[in-house]
């Protein structure tokens, strides 16, 4: 089943911004796939109509198979958990505990279910014991937890991430893979210009300018330097590095994308 379906999927702001033109995708329930563009490329505007925040002003959105009209948006926003780029724009409450509960209380669950789902998210973003915390004294990194746990306590089948690490410093970033990695049975799309992130959560890349100049695998990319450079983009050290040590070594073969196959071909074993 297809959980994100776009068909000439347009969007204008009311300003007369041309954020998005012609997109075209189809995402299946549970794939994991990383939209990548340069600043201004409609990366969030993307996210924004995936999640039925905003409607397309051409073309169609259809999620879960449905078509995503005024009429059904409110409900299908339900289905889909958004992570906004800066938590500040998530967080409201008071609490970290009430923050997390929000969800689960708007969709009127009993009492007992709103706390086990509210545990099990806090768990899952590994900020137990943080229920009587202050959100707006926690860090930058801790705010994005709560904000994740938020969105996990709606056991969306979607998670939409908007440049999830960015401003986070390295074992926070690390920290967030760790939480996101083991979410296999959901569709993620993680919006990033963190290439290395991307390669560890996602098996597809959408490289976004406007409308989609590529869209497969990591692999492919790493062979499209003219798409690299029109998207901004810049591989992780391990392949850049691997790049120059296999020209200088005079090796042929696949780029080595992982400290793994990078080690491999160092080593001069065979995968
Ligand atoms: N609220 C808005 N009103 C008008 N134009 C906007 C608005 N938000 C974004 N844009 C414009 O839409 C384009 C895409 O922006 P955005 O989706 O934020 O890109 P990205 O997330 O890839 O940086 C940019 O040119 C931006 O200026
Ligand atoms: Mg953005």
């Amino acid at each position: 089943m297809d959980a994100i379906r776009l068909n000439g999927v347009g969007y204008t702001y009311e300003d007369g911004a041309q954020a998005l033109r012609d997109v075209n995708l189809q995402i299946r329930a549970g794939e994991k796939v990383a939209l990548v563009g340069p600043n201004g490329a409609g990366k969030s505007t993307l996210l924004h109509i995936m999640s039925a925040l905003h409607l397309p002003t051409e073309g169609k959105l259809e999620l879960m198979e449905e078509e995503i009209t005024k009429r059904v948006a409110e409900k299908a926003r339900l289905g889909v958990g958004f992570l906004f780029q800066d938590p500040d724009d998530q967080i409201f409450m008071p609490r970290v505990w009430d923050d997390v509960a929000f969800g689960p209380v708007n969709m009127k669950l009993p009492p007992e279910e709103v706390k086990r789902r509210v545990e099990e998210a806090m768990a899952q973003a590994g900020i137990a014991g943080y229920e009587e915390r202050l959100p707006h004294h926690l860090s930058f990194g801790e705010k994005k937890r709560v904000a994740i746990a938020g969105i996990l306590a709606m056991r969306p089948q979607v998670l939409l991430l908007d440049e999830p690490t960015a401003n986070l410093d390295p074992q926070g970033r690390r920290d967030l893979v760790n939480v996101l990695m083991p979410l296999r049975d959901k569709t993620m799309v993680i919006a990033t210009h963190d290439l290395s992130v991307a390669l560890e959560l996602t098996d597809r890349v959408i490289v976004l300018k406007r409308s989609v100049l590529y869209d497969g695998s990591f692999r492919g990319l790493v062979e499209r330097p003219d798409i690299l450079s029109d998207a901004r983009l810049e591989l992780p050290s391990v392949p850049r590095l691997m790049e120059r040590w296999m020209e200088r070594a005079g090796r042929t073969g696949p780029l080595p994308l992982t400290i793994d196959e990078a080690l491999a071909m160092l080593e001069d074993r065979n995968e």
